[in-house]
Order: structure tokens, then sequence, then C-alpha cells
């Protein structure tokens, strides 16, 4: 593991399966980088957080350490594999189990055309023999749990026939938990994005998939906004996990602790949320890193209180400039009234 990036944190444990209910910032690609999970973790020592989707091939050939490499405050973080061929994911397991993971998630729900002409992602809900062969092969090298995140299904699958095979398959294959995205994937003609807003959700049927394996992890995910409906969710799923909501309002996350114990969300103490962030953008940079690939990830924040739209500002356009240093996250943070900033934004 890296050990440029250090912290004094201490370390969070695995959520637990089967007993605890589990809260996920969901892998997005492009947006739950390392600084992205680092910045979460400093809002919620239990959410279990994933990293964007990396290709086996892409583990296996390319820039590892950039790849794979991560803060151990993070912890626990679960890495996120795309890939389709039983050798090549195991390969990139054995690979990334040097890097202490906390569980390795395989892609099935991924819709993009480049996901599709390797043919893994979303277009393997049409296989699930093949994924099942995937899981056992990738549960016979890994030593932490192997999870899938899937969809309901995809084009014209019916969801309802479908989806209990799917996890039936997947649970038989040796999967210590199935996340699953409530939305089918429609893999001709709508983008990745349209992928996430156009196919309908369907709540109903993968609380049905709980009722019907009860002594398996089964986690939702999709268009959940607020720490309210996950809580929702949670009194049957024991999973649940949040993409965008998580990314674009931030703060939000700092009340998932306290919904996961079932109390109310403490104040936050932003201040010194803001040094700890300085100090590690201090540590990015010293390493080599920008200020920018620190704070891109900091703009959701402050969603909605007074002094956001400079506190944006600051961070997303002031921060591009060369040399740009962690004093610009204070100057971002003076934008906003702290002061009466102590309560949250759930949703
Ligand atoms: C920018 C972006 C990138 C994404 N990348 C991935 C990915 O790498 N792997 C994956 O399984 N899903 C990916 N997704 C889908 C999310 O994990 C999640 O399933 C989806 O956004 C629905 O959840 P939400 O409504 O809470 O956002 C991505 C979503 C977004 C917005």
């Amino acid at each position: 593991m890296n050990p440029l990036i250090q912290t004094e944190l201490p370390v969070a444990e695995m959520p637990k399966r089967g007993s605890e209910k589990v809260f996920a910032v969901a892998p997005m690609i492009d947006w739950t980088d390392r600084h992205c999970r680092f910045l979460h973790r400093q809002l919620s020592s239990k959410a279990l957080l994933y990293t964007e989707m990396v290709v086996a091939d892409a583990i296996i050939h390319g820039p590892r350490e950039r790849l794979l490499s991560y803060s151990p405050a993070e912890h626990p973080v679960a890495l996120q594999i795309g890939g389709s061929d039983a050798g090549k994911l195991s390969e990139a397991i054995r690979i990334a189990s040097d890097y202490g993971y906390d569980e390795i998630n395989l892609n099935v729900g991924c819709p993009s055309d480049r996901v599709q002409s390797g043919t893994f992602g979303a277009c393997l809900m049409r296989e699930p023999a093949h994924v099942a062969d995937l899981v056992s092969a990738m549960k016979q090298v890994s030593p932490v749990p192997v999870t899938v995140k899937c969809r309901i299904g995809v084009d014209d699958q019916d969801p309802a026939e479908i989806l209990p095979d799917f996890v039936s398959r997947m649970l038989a294959a040796g999967a210590d938990g199935i996340w699953i995205h409530a939305r089918k994937a429609w893999l001709q003609g709508l983008s990745p994005k349209e992928n996430r807003e156009v196919p309908p959700l369907d709540y109903d049927l993968v609380h049905e998939i709980k009722r019907q394996n009860p002594g398996a992890f089964i986690g939702i995910n999709g268009g959940i906004t607020s720490l309210e409906q996950a809580a929702a969710h949670l009194t049957v799923m024991d999973g649940v996990m949040l993409g965008r909501a998580a990314y674009q309002n931030t703060s939000l996350l700092a009340g998932v602790d306290a919904m996961l114990a079932g109390e109310e969300t403490p104040p936050v103490d932003w201040l010194a949320l803001r040094d700890r962030m300085m100090d590690y953008a201090g540590q990015v940079i010293q390493g080599g890193g920008r200020l920018h690939h620190v704070t891109r990830h900091m703009v959701g924040l402050f969603l909605g209180y007074p002094g956001a739209r400079r506190f944006r500002q600051i961070l997303s356009s002031d921060a591009m400039s060369a040399g740009a240093g962690p004093e610009l996250i204070a100057a971002a943070f003076a934008a906003v009234d702290l002061t009466g900033n102590t309560q949250l934004l759930t949703g």
C-alpha cells in the first residue's frame, strides 16, 4: 500500500454482514477515487466505501500502484472489479490482495458501450451461469468477501422472472452479498447517464428478493436521495447504497453513523473537518498531486447553505490554478457561515 498518505484517524471496522445493517457509497467512475473516499470517511466512520470500477486487465497490465493504492483511513473500502474472464479476475484479485481491500465486488450493472464491448458489466445479466462461474473462481482466490452489484435485468428480460434465479445462482456460487440497482439497464439507445434515470425503479421486487433470501446479504441501490429513505429501505434490506446523492450532497454522510445506530444526527465539527482536509491536501501536493484532485470532491459539502456558491467557486475554479495550496480550503470554508451550519441537510 502506498505509504504516502498517512493519517492519525483510527481504522474503522468492516461493517458485519448478516447482523449489522450496511450503508454504502456506490462505486462511481471518476468520482469515488481515493481522495473522494478520504473526504467521505471524514463524515462517516461506518459507511462502506466503494472504489471506482477497475477493469481486471488494467490491474494486470496497468499502473497498479496508481489504480489500487489508497489511504488506510479509508477502511472499510471495497474494490469493484470489471471483467468476464475467470482467469483474469482471479489474477487481478491476487494482485489486489496485497492492498488490503475489505471486499471485492464484481460489476454486473454498468451499461456503457466500452463495458459492453468487453462483454462485461450489465450485459452479463444475460449469462447467469457464466457469472456464477466467475464468482466461484473469485471466491477461490479472494481472502475477503466477494459481492456482486447487478441490475434487475436488461432490455426485454422480465425482472420478476430472471432476478430470483440470478440471485440464487450467485449465492450458490458463494457470493457473500448482492447489491441490486433496482432498475433495468437498456443496452441499446440509452447513454449510461440515461440508464441511471430512465428505466423505472422497482423497489418492491428488490425487497421481495430479500424476503426470499432471509439468510443472505442483499442490498438495494438506485434513486435513494435521503437518509430517511435509506432508513426505510433498511427496515427490509440488509444494506442501502447511495451514489449520486452521497456525492452531490456530501454532508448527508455526516448523518450515516447516527442513522445506523438509530440516533439523532450529531452536529458536525466543520472546522476540524476543514483542518483534516487541509492536512490531507498538503500531503497529496507533496506527493506530486494537485489541490484540485482533492477539492473537486468537496464542492457538494454545503449544498443549500448560505455561502455555498462562493465555496464551490473557490474550490472548483480557484483551486485549478497552478501552485494552489491547501490555504484555499480555508478560504472556501470562510465563505460559508459555519456558525449557523451545525445542522445537517439530510435530503
Ligand atoms: C458518475 C458515475 C459513475 C458510475 N460508475 C459506476 C461504476 O464504476 N460501477 C458501478 O457499478 N456503477 C457505477 N455507477 C452507478 C452507481 O454505482 C449507482 O448504481 C447509480 O448511480 C444508481 O445509484 P444512485 O441513484 O444512488 O446514484 C456510476 C454512477 C455515476 C453517477
